[in-house]
């Protein structure tokens, strides 16, 4: 861990109040990261960081952001600013899934269909433009987040749709910002077995994904996740722009 606490990294990561994006939050402080936990549920980031103060105080703050609303997004950059004076890590992992955006689009509402739109794909470039600034000024990082949903095996809906975009917006991000010095990846998970996802889902869900669409026999873990975002965030990956990395143990290579 740096000495001096302005030389200290920062990482802003959107809905972090629970599943990947807490866990991200956690793995970045327990290596002198500093975290701004974002969360359209401020009571749900306020308590991740509140937990995360106890064990290393000083380390997060906690920030109400619904990433779809760009003035707010902008407000949240000019706290960072102002609280911490830097940005090196912005992680786009806000998103709406599981069940309902996957149905077949003919099943949902306008208002639905817009609402994905709005928080998957837009979230992303509200929340790219907003820091863009000081992540310029850190020489940093985004790291998106799609998913396997994207890559057309199977329809996932809406949801796919939008994550398919995100993988679009990873490119064209990694081109438009990299006269800034700032690299723009993605991951793109699998099933992993976040809390919500283990409500959301039955056993049987679980178990017939690892058993009938991934190669490696075991269930995705956040963890697993955390480790490729954390990579890419890296000087390691200090050649790596545009790319989105499946984290999926093997989906779509059928065993
Ligand atoms: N868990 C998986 O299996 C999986 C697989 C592939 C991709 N992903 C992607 O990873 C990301 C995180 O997934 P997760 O499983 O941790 O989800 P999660 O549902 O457990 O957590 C998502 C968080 O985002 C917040 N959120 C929702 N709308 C928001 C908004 N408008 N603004 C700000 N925050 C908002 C929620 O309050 C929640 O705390 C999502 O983008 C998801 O699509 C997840």
């Amino acid at each position: 861990m740096a000495s001096n606490l302005s030389e200290q990294p920062v990482a802003l990561i959107t809905g972090a109040g629970a599943g990947l994006g807490e866990a991200l939050a956690s793995s970045f402080v327990g290596d002198g990261v500093r975290v701004v936990v974002t969360d359209i549920d401020e009571r749900a980031a306020v308590r991740v960081a509140a937990a995360l103060n106890e064990h290393a105080p000083g380390s997060a703050m906690s920030v109400g952001l619904d990433v779809a609303d760009p003035d707010a997004f902008e407000a949240a950059i000019t706290l960072v600013e102002r609280t911490f004076g830097r940005l090196d890590h912005l992680i786009n992992n806000a998103g709406l899934h599981l069940s309902t955006y996957s149905q077949p689009i003919a099943a949902l509402t306008t208002e639905q269909l817009r609402a994905a739109v709005d928080v998957n794909v837009l979230g992303v470039v509200h929340g790219t433009l907003a820091s863009r600034r000081l992540l310029a000024a850190a020489g940093g990082t985004v790291v998106n987040l799609s998913s396997i949903a994207s890559y057309g095996v199977a329809s996932y809906g809406i949801y796919g749709v939008t994550k398919l975009a995100v993988r679009g917006l990873t490119v064209a991000f990694a081109q438009e910002l990299a006269a800034d010095g700032i690299r723009v990846n993605a991951v793109a998970p699998g099933l992993i077995a976040t809390d919500n996802a283990v409500h959301a889902l039955d056993r049987s869900t679980f178990d017939d994904f690892v058993d009938t669409r991934q190669v490696l026999q075991r269930r995705g873990l956040p963890a697993d996740v955390v480790e490729a975002i954390r990579f890419l965030c890296s000087d390691r990956a200090s050649f790596v722009t545009g790319e989105t990395l499946k984290v999926s143990g093997g989906y779509p290579l059928l065993p």
